[in-house]
């Protein structure tokens, strides 16, 4: 079984959109897959799940409600792919989580504020003992190709020693296409837009190859 987790100390991020659609896209591959809500107060895929199954929408996939770390890490039975959605701030279930997934992915949208905290959750989990390639910075929420570069840069600038931090090339941009579909139920990757699910999918696969290879 492979594992894999989205974390943030930053609300908003894109975890749970992340999560929700790396469910759909493996289920519509055929891949057996199922997910750990961690987030006690919102529920947010488990609710979605709810909502998308009372509107028909498929595929759909099995959600495990948790209220530990080690029971995120536990509830999966015989799925090849498990992925956890963790909640915001949960410093110490994140370290908990983190050592023990194939992949852990932080979301992070181009702010200052929402990098600093990104690379001091990096920092964090590197001293815990977490290996560098298995964590994994995806850009979200991006305004335009300036702030990216901008938000890329910056990251550059972060000292880890002799390495870097792996930032996916594939990022997210900020799109009221996105929340549109998700009131309705739908993932990121089944928008009424093919320029939105087409960016979106190649941040799943990229993942998944980065999880899977
Ligand atoms: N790329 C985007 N463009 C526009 N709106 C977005 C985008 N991504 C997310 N949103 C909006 O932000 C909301 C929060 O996203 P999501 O629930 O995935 O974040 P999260 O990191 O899981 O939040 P939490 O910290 O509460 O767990 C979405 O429901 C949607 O309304
Ligand atoms: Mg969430």
């Amino acid at each position: 079984m492979n594992k894999i987790a989205f974390i943030s100390q930053s609300g908003n991020v894109m975890k749970s959109s992340l999560a929700s659609a790396m469910a759909v896209e493996c289920a519509i591959n055929g891949l057996d897959v199922a997910v750990a809500d961690l987030d006690k107060e919102h529920r947010t895929i488990s609710q979605w799940l709810a909502a998308r199954i009372e509107n028909e929408i498929n595929p759909t996939f099995h959600v495990y409600c948790v209220n530990s770390a080690k029971d995120a890490l536990n509830c999966f039975s015989d799925e090849s792919l498990a992925i956890i959605d963790a909640p915001s701030r949960a410093t110490s279930a994140t370290a908990l989580i983190a050592k023990n997934v194939d992949l852990v992915v932080l979301p992070t949208p181009p702010s200052k504020k929402d990098i600093d905290l990104s690379l001091g959750t990096l920092y964090q989990l590197i001293n815990d003992g977490v290996p560098m390639n298995r964590l994994v910075l995806v850009l979200t929420r991006v305004g335009t190709a300036a702030e990216l570069n901008q938000a890329i840069d910056y990251i550059g600038m972060a000292n880890f020693g002799d390495r870097s931090p792996h930032v996916l090339s594939s990022v997210i941009w900020e799109r009221v296409g996105y929340r549109g579909a998700i009131n309705d139920s739908y993932s990121i990757t089944e928008t009424s837009f093919q320029t939105l699910n087409d960016s979106a999918k190649a941040v799943i696969h990229q993942l998944l190859s980065k999880l899977l290879r």
